[in-house]
């Protein structure tokens, strides 16, 4: 027999009304009285338990030690309507079959455990309702990220993992090799030359952005930063469009409709695991992101942040001088006391950005955009693209990069390489926008960082 799924119960319960019918699930909790008892059962489809009430015939004393938290069960029996409970319906069952024990030292038996803890057991932390919330609001929201670029034509391209360019010049890179120890010699390799995994895959996007116009990567990216903060994983997910034909404010334009577009629609399409977080992750969450729908994005130069800064009556332990990268308490001070919301701090110093980023007149700053958000500070790091051939070469020498491994890269400016733009948006950094969520390591399955790889 086919199981019903609890997806479709909660959808609408009414055709399965006076129906026998069975339900396939693990269960979350059981109690047992003398004459009846209640079961709540999650079958994966959905993220809500079903309500299952049993009495003593349908279960029979002898299996009710089995029917513990995380057991699999089939259950058999009737809808019933339940007006002015807290669900719509229950399950009166009518045989209850028990389809893989869970013994007693199963770690969710209790209810309520750390993040702490449940972030050193992985495999089985999705179990749970935060984590349950949070991953399936990655799925709605990923997909919601191709939906957006797909409405507006964009091409998706598959950019390379392993990669030979360093795209950030940050010397982030993790080296894939097969070469056994003691033995140094690139030349002897896998590939015959040094390669490492990708920390963006912009610049192979760029290639794609003249053919195509339009194009979006979305992969994962690696970092060997180590810098233990709740932000940073060594590996994430990185969404990077690149348009040609497309200036800085066009740029923050589309990031902007991103934004709001993929943040409208996993409301749309996640109210219950929404609802969840509003409630015991981060109280006002979805008044939050309500209003981040509403609200025009502040655009500032970086050389304004700066001045901001220095207005601040704020005491920060790094202090903001013009030519310093901002920190997480300048970048939180901005969104949160000055402009409470989302910024776009733009036309930073080139010395603190990377190569590739458009020199301005001034000779001191590139078009670069990063978008900062309340409480998780950057999410996107963008800009328009260096199109000059020469003043990109300039750049290249200047910074010691090693020409003759981004000659593809100039060759795309030299061959029709009008002006373009294009960004990164970290989805892990959204996802803790999103769900309430304070640290990296509960957005990912199984999250990578400094000194940490289990699975
Ligand atoms: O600002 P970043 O370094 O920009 C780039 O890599 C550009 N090549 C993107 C582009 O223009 N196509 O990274 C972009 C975003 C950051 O704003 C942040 O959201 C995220 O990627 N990010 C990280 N997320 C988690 N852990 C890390 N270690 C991250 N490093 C960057
Ligand atoms: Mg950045």
């Amino acid at each position: 027999m086919q199981f019903i799924l609890i997806k479709n119960l909660f959808e609408d319960f009414k055709p399965y009304l006076e129906k026998e019918i069975s339900i396939g699930g693990f269960i979350r909790t059981y109690r047992s009285s003398k004459s009846v008892s209640f079961m709540e059962l999650n079958d994966g489809t959905f993220f809500k338990p079903i309500q299952v009430v049993l009495n003593e015939t349908t279960l029979g004393k002898e299996n009710e030690a089995l029917f513990l938290t995380g057991a699999a069960v089939k259950i058999t029996g009737k809808i019933v309507p339940t007006p002015g409970m807290k669900q719509p319906f229950e399950l009166a069952a009518s045989s209850a079959e028990l389809l893989a024990a869970c013994p007693p030292d199963y770690p969710l038996q209790k209810k309520r455990h750390t993040l702490e803890y449940l972030r050193t057991i992985a495999h089985l932390r999705a179990r749970t309702n935060t984590y349950y919330a949070a991953f399936k609001i990655r799925s709605v929201l990923s997909f919601a990220i191709h939906k957006f670029f797909n409405d507006r034509g964009f091409t998706y391209i598959h950019t390379p993992i392993i990669t030979t360019s360093d795209c950030e010049g940050a010397g982030e890179m993790f080296r894939v090799t097969t070469l056994p120890p003691g033995e140094t010699d690139p030349a002897k390799d896998f590939f015959g030359k040094d390669a490492r995994l990708t920390v963006s895959g912009q610049l192979n996007g760029e290639a794609f952005c003249f053919p195509f116009r339009n194009i979006y990567t979305f992969g994962p990216t690696f970092r060997a930063e180590n810098s233990n903060t709740p932000r940073h994983a060594a590996e994430f997910w990185m969404v990077e469009p690149e348009m040609a034909f497309c200036d800085l404010n066009m740029n923050m334009e589309l990031a902007e409709d991103m934004i709001k577009s993929i943040i409208a629609d996993t409301i749309t399409n996640a109210m219950p695991e929404l609802e969840f977080f509003n409630e015991f992750i981060e109280p006002g969450l979805l008044d939050k992101l309500n209003a981040l729908l509403n609200k025009d994005f502040a655009r500032i130069t970086y050389t304004q942040a700066i001045e901001q800064l220095k207005k601040a009556k704020s005491d920060f332990a790094y202090p903001a001088d013009w030519g310093c990268d901002l920190q997480t308490e300048h970048e939180k001070y901005l969104t949160e006391e000055v402009y409470k919301g989302p910024v776009f701090v733009t036309d930073y110093p080139k010395k603190i950005k990377s190569f590739y980023m458009r020199q301005n007149g001034d000779g001191k700053t590139v078009a670069a955009m990063d978008l900062l958000l309340p409480g998780v500070g950057e999410i996107i790091g963008g800009s328009q693209r260096e199109e000059r051939e020469e003043k990109l070469l300039a750049r290249m020498k200047e910074l010691g990069l090693n020409e003759k491994s981004y000659d593809w890269y100039v060759d795309t400016r030299r061959y029709g390489g009008v002006y373009h733009s294009g960004f990164g948006l970290g989805l892990e950094r959204i996802l803790m926008v999103i769900t309430g969520l304070k640290n990296i390591r509960d957005v990912i399955p199984f999250p990578r960082t400094a000194g940490s790889a289990s699975y």
